[in-house]
């Protein structure tokens, strides 16, 4: 089965073609990180008119990349929410439109649920049930999965996502958004254990805490720049092994209370390849497998949209296409 899938939820139009929900045939992303990037954050009159511009440019290069027409298409998953009205809208009326010409199924996709199916899309794919560590730019979920139909939440974040983190700290650094692959980078050069920071909440439950975090590193620079040049790698690297710390403790403990013994990191901040590492070797001494998506398919796209679409189409069957709305704040677990 050929799913498209279309994500329009912030600020990166992208279209794919999946067939069965794991092996993507083509995939074509726009981003307007520059555009916004000027006005400080995410505009989103700005972002839906983007969409509405790129959209069908897209539709044309993903058909052309995988070498099909509109008739190969068995189906449309799209992203329902949460996100931006205005830009969930332009990708729905795209999905409204082409289920009802090309008469499929169209099935609508919930936005964090669907970074987890990112996963299925590389050479090894996790078997339920499992631990789902779902770490962007707005979540942070350790979300327990039993199978497609049936997942629970078992812990968050209770105040700044892992990803808002980095980023608000990438900008203490002078590093430019989103700040990320920005301490990523700057990390590479400097010393994990320089800095020792805290680690808020780690030995209470399974819920994460990272605004303390962000405040001490607010307060080690202040400290640090009336001393001289800002060590800068240092840093970043010491911030980066903390996140880690964080992140890969609270999921070895989750994995241990629910005899969990496999991990999906997914999620915009899994594209770190040392966070990759550390919290793959943490779990592993445990006896604990981690799995990832390919890394350009740890940030926003479509062909999770079209993954997690499969899987719920086999379990659910589609939506209709004349009463499918938007879900803007559209909670994973209620
Ligand atoms: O999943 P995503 O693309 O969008 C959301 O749904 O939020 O995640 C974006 C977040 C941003 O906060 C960005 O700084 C972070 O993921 N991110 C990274 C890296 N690449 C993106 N964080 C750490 N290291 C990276 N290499
Ligand atoms: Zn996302």
């Amino acid at each position: 089965m050929n799913l498209l899938g279309i994500e329009t939820s912030c600020d990166e139009t992208a279209i794919a073609i999946v067939k069965d929900g794991t092996h993507e045939l083509a995939h074509c992303l726009s981003s307007q990180i520059k555009w916004h990037k000027q006005f400080g954050g995410v505009v989103p009159e700005l972002a839906s008119r983007m969409h509405v511009e790129k959209i069908h440019v897209l539709l044309n290069q993903v058909l052309d990349q995988a070498q099909l027409t509109l008739a190969d298409i068995d189906g449309i998953a799209v992203t329902q929410g949460p996100g931006l009205e205005g830009s969930l809208l332009v990708g729905m009326a795209m999905a409204k439109a082409l289920a009802t010409i090309l008469e499929k199924p169209l099935v609508g996709v919930h936005h964090v649920l669907a970074h987890v199916y990112s996963a299925y899309l590389n050479d090894r794919a996790p078997v339920f049930p499992y631990i789902a560590a779902i770490v962007s730019g707005g979540h942070t979920e350790l979300i327990l999965l039993r199978d497609h139909r049936h997942f629970e939440r078992i812990g968050k974040t209770r105040d700044d996502a892992a990803g808002e983190a980095f980023d608000k700290v990438a900008r203490l650094l002078g590093l430019p958004y989103p700040g990320g692959p920005e301490i990523e980078k700057a990390g590479l050069s400097g010393s994990e254990t320089r800095f020792k920071l805290p680690l808020p909440l780690i030995s209470e439950g399974f819920d994460f805490s990272f605004s303390g975090l962000k405040t001490a590193v607010l307060h080690l620079v202040q400290t640090l720049q009336s001393e001289g040049p800002l060590p800068v790698a240092d840093i970043a690297a010491s911030f980066q092994y903390t996140v880690g710390e964080i992140l890969g403790r609270k999921t070895l403990k989750a994995c241990q209370a629910h005899g969990i013994s496999q991990v999906v990191f997914c999620g915009g901040v899994s594209a770190n390849q040392s966070l990759r590492r550390q919290i793959s070797t943490l779990l592993s001494h445990a006896g604990i497998e981690t799995f990832v998506p390919p890394i350009r398919l740890s940030t926003d796209n479509a062909s999770m949209i079209a993954a997690r679409g499969y899987f719920q189409f086999q379990d659910f069957g589609a939506n209709d296409p004349s009463s499918l709305l938007v879900r803007p704040s559209w909670p994973l677990c209620s």
